[in-house]
């Protein structure tokens, strides 16, 4: 039941905080030492790329976990859209793992990815919110995410979860490989649950940003590179499909390949700005659409505040910062909905789970 709270999305976003911890505590063993089941360990260790298949939020935060998997386990990862992986098979490795990524558990685009590759004799890892689901029974393995039901359409804590759990992932692979790492993930995680509870009280910032750059708005475009660029896809995936206001996430340098003509006189830019590495292109960027009128904002990582950004998230691990980037990018959608009077927990034409191709 949503208690207090007027929809299930906005309770669901509050419930990030605790949605980690309960990862956290899930995942490790009695020595708080990060600890995955002994097979899926033997299965990511086993192969020589994994194939990860996903649809919508399931699959940005596949884009995420690609990054954690390559980073720290040194493990070529693809990610796929599930419904294109099905009818257009690209070339496999020689050992592939492929992992699934469903809230629902029950998506008809990932199930027939899965009934195709077990045809073929792969083995495939699902991680899901729904321990019993169809993807999560007809897998070898499955990770449950802990999150809890999620009732409103748009996902929000799963995405978290899924990142979490994906993180987890990867840092369990590179133990097993005997990779060093310099920081201890359960900590970082920790560090993370608390970022996102000082977010989830700042809603009213989040609402005053809402009123400042996406009230009248007709279209919006969310910029980034490397990780703040998958963070952008899905907040302009959550932005558009509860406030139906038209929205694209976007390589903060490919703008200028094309899309720039479409920014005129006040259109919003939102702009991620979490990655040291990429920290200077990104406001090149900002600039580069303020010159052409643009209405842009930037929410930057603490260490790499400046004076004129318009939201600073607290620190957290730069491989992290997705967990906490996407909140602000969920209050966003949240109140330019709640301002334009949507149903937000029901948008038209939407399911909450997708069960047919
Ligand atoms: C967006 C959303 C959808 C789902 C997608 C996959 O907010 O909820 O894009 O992420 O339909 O669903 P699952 O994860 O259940 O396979």
């Amino acid at each position: 039941e949503k208690g207090t709270y007027p929809h299930f999305m906005l309770k669901e976003i509050d419930e990030q905080p605790f949605a980690m911890r309960k990862i956290i505590n899930e995942y490790q063993n009695e020595n708080n030492e990060l600890k995955l089941d002994a097979d899926v360990q033997m299965a990511m260790k086993a192969a020589d790329r994994i194939y990860i298949i996903a649809c919508g939020t399931s699959y940005h935060a596949g884009l995420v976990g690609k990054e954690l998997i390559e980073k720290l386990a040194s493990v070529p990862v693809e990610v796929h859209v599930a419904s294109e992986f099905s009818y257009n098979i690209p070339l496999l490795s020689e050992k592939p793992l492929f992992v699934f990524i469903s809230q629902s558990g029950e998506t008809a685009d990932s199930r027939a990815v899965l009934v195709k590759i077990k045809e073929m004799g792969y083995p495939a890892l699902t991680i899901t919110n729904v321990p019993g689901s169809t993807l999560s029974r007809e897998a070898d393995y499955t990770l449950n995410l802990y999150a809890g039901p999620e009732i409103a359409v748009a996902s929000t804590k799963a995405y978290t979860a899924q990142i979490a759990v994906l993180a987890i992932l990867a840092v369990d692979t590179a133990q097993a490989k005997g990779l060093k790492l310099d920081f201890d993930p359960m900590q970082e995680l920790a560090i993370v649950a608390n970022a996102m509870e000082t977010l989830t009280d700042q809603k009213e910032a989040m609402e005053e940003l809402v009123t400042n750059y996406l009230q009248a708005a007709r279209n919006a475009f969310f910029i980034g590179r490397s990780a703040d660029y998958h963070v952008c896809m899905e907040g302009a995936l959550k932005l558009k499909e509860i406030s139906y206001i038209q929205a694209e996430g976007f390589a903060g340098g490919e703008l200028k390949h094309g899309t720039i003509a479409l920014i005129e006189e006040g259109t919003p830019i939102i702009a991620l700005a979490t990655q040291p590495d990429v920290n200077y292109a990104i406001r090149g960027n900002v600039q580069e659409v303020i010159a052409r009128g643009a209405n842009a904002m930037i929410i930057s990582m603490k260490s790499l505040e400046q004076d004129t950004d318009a939201f600073v998230l607290p620190q957290v691990h730069d491989l992290l910062t997705p967990l906490v980037s996407v909140v602000p990018l969920q209050l966003l959608a949240y109140y330019a909905a709640l301002h334009r009077g949507c149903d937000i927990d029901k948008p038209r034409n939407l399911a909450k789970s997708v069960t047919v191709e």
